[in-house]
Formats: C-alpha cells, structure tokens, sequence
C-alpha cells in the first residue's frame, strides 16, 4: 500500500507542515548572521521570532543596535520576554503582533522563514517600501520574482530596491548553474536539511531524498532540467520511496510520457 505524498504530508501534525512550531537552531542563526556581517549599526527584525533565540544571539554576540521579535503567539513572545530578560538584554523589544501589520519601517535587517504564499505576497509590498540598502534574509527561495543579492544556500539576502528576475534567472543566482541534475538536486536538499533539522542521520537522508526528489520534479515541470529523461537515481529514489516508505511522487510529473 502507498500513498501519493500530499496525503503523507496531510498525516503529519499540521503544526510542523505550518512551520509554526518550527524554530531555527541557534548554530543555523549564528550562520545567517554571520552572512549577513550583521553588527552594532543595525537593527535587527526577526519576523516569527518563536522562543526569542535570534534576538538573544544578535543582541548579545553581534552586538546589534536594536533587535525586535515578531510573533502572533502570545505564550512564544512570554518565553522570549523571559529569555532576554534572564540574559539582561535590554535592547530587546517584542512585539505580539501579525507580521502583515506590526511596524518595521526602521528595519536595516530582517530575518523572514514563511513560506505561506499569501503572507509571502503581502510582505513582499511591504519591504518595498523599506529604506534602500535594507537586507531581507529568506530560507531556501527569494522572494518571488526578485534577483538575489547574495546566496549561501540555503540561506539568501534580499534587499531593498528589489530587481526582478524570472525563474531561470532565480536559478541561475541561487544555483549558479542553468539547469537541475541530479547532482545538484542532492547538494543542495542536502544543504537545506542540515542547515534547518536538528541532526539524526536516519531522518536526514529521508528528507534529503524527499527534497531531491521534489526539487528535480519541480526543476523537471518548469523546464529547467538538464534532461529529458528522469535520470536513473532519481528513478531509483523514486522507487525506494515508494517500496520502503509507501510514498508515491510520479504524479507530481507534468509530463505524462515520463511516468511509469
Ligand atoms: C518560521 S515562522 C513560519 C511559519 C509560517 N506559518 C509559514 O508561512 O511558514 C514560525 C513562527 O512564526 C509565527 N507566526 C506564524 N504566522 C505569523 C503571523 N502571521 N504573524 C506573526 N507571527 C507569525 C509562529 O508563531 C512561529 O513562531
């Protein structure tokens, strides 16, 4: 018995999939802040800043002029209040607020993980309006139809005024490359697991293989795979998933003449 993987995902806790109850680790903000050379000049914005661990860490070891947590969960920003407060932050502020309408017009720096498009959209009209030279650290993709400033994938600086870019252009300046194999399908989901999950080898190679898949797959719809066929791993990853997991992604293929 297999099911295709919408239904897997649907099976998980909806808090997970929503990416409410996911936080970033701290090594993982540590890297980001790293790339962004964040330091005393800025103030930091961290949009769904969960328990507060990125405020607390561009506070205390990048030494920021003003970090300011935004979070709708009232419980998250009490533990972060808290976090500060025990570590004597007192540069920190909270805000208990929809990222859609909380104020962020003195931002240099924001850090910005939803993927839920509509919140995707709207915050996208609103950092437009930010001050030039603003920077808008996004996770995995840029903020749609923006040419990246900088990438250290997974992790992508944004910033303000935003230049378009069509897809293959996004490619190109994420990837470095022109088309999706399956070399660089692994790296990169590769990247994005050990950057985001806490690490278990066993989970990893399972969310690799799942990212890989869907990357290629997308990559595969959009025009943008270096081949025709689907290439033999990922023929092979497809068919582990399906016997071993019960997982099925074939359908995800808009070419029909390519499924078996
Ligand atoms: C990493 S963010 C991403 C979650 C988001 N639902 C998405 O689109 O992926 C998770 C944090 O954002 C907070 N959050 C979710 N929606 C929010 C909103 N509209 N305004 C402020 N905080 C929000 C959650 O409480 C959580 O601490």
């Amino acid at each position: 018995m297999s099911v295709k993987i919408e239904e897997y995902i649907k099976s998980l806790p909806s808090d997970i999939i929503s990416g409410n109850e996911v936080q970033l680790p701290a090594d993982s903000l540590r890297k980001i802040f790293e790339f962004l050379n964040l330091d005393e000049s800025d103030i930091f914005y961290h949009l769904g800043c969960g328990n507060g661990e990125g405020i607390k860490i561009a506070l205390q070891e990048f030494h920021v002029k003003n970090a300011i947590g935004i979070d709708n969960d009232k419980e998250k920003i009490q533990r972060a209040k808290q976090l500060t407060e025990e570590n004597q932050l007192k540069d920190a502020k909270f805000l208990c607020d929809d990222v859609i309408t909380a104020k962020i017009d003195d931002a240099t720096v924001i850090l910005f993980w939803f993927t839920d498009t509509e919140i995707v959209e709207k915050m996208k009209k609103r950092f437009q309006n930010l001050k030039n030279g603003c920077r808008i650290v996004t996770i995995w993709g840029p903020l749609p139809e923006c040419l990246p400033d900088q990438v250290d994938f997974p992790y992508i600086i944004n910033q303000v005024p935003f230049k378009y870019a069509d897809l293959k252009e996004q490619l190109l300046a994420i990837f470095g490359i022109k088309c999706i194999d399956f070399v660089s399908a692994w790296e990169y989901a590769e990247r994005y697991t050990n950057a985001i999950a806490p690490h278990n080898t066993e989970n990893d190679r399972f969310l690799t293989i799942l990212q890989s898949l869907v990357i290629w797959i997308n990559a595969k719809n959009l025009g943008i795979a270096c081949s025709e066929d689907i290439p033999v791993p990922i023929k092979n990853y497809m068919g582990i998933l399906k016997k071993f997991f019960g997982i099925e992604v074939e359908h995800l293929l808009d070419d029909t003449n390519l499924k078996f």
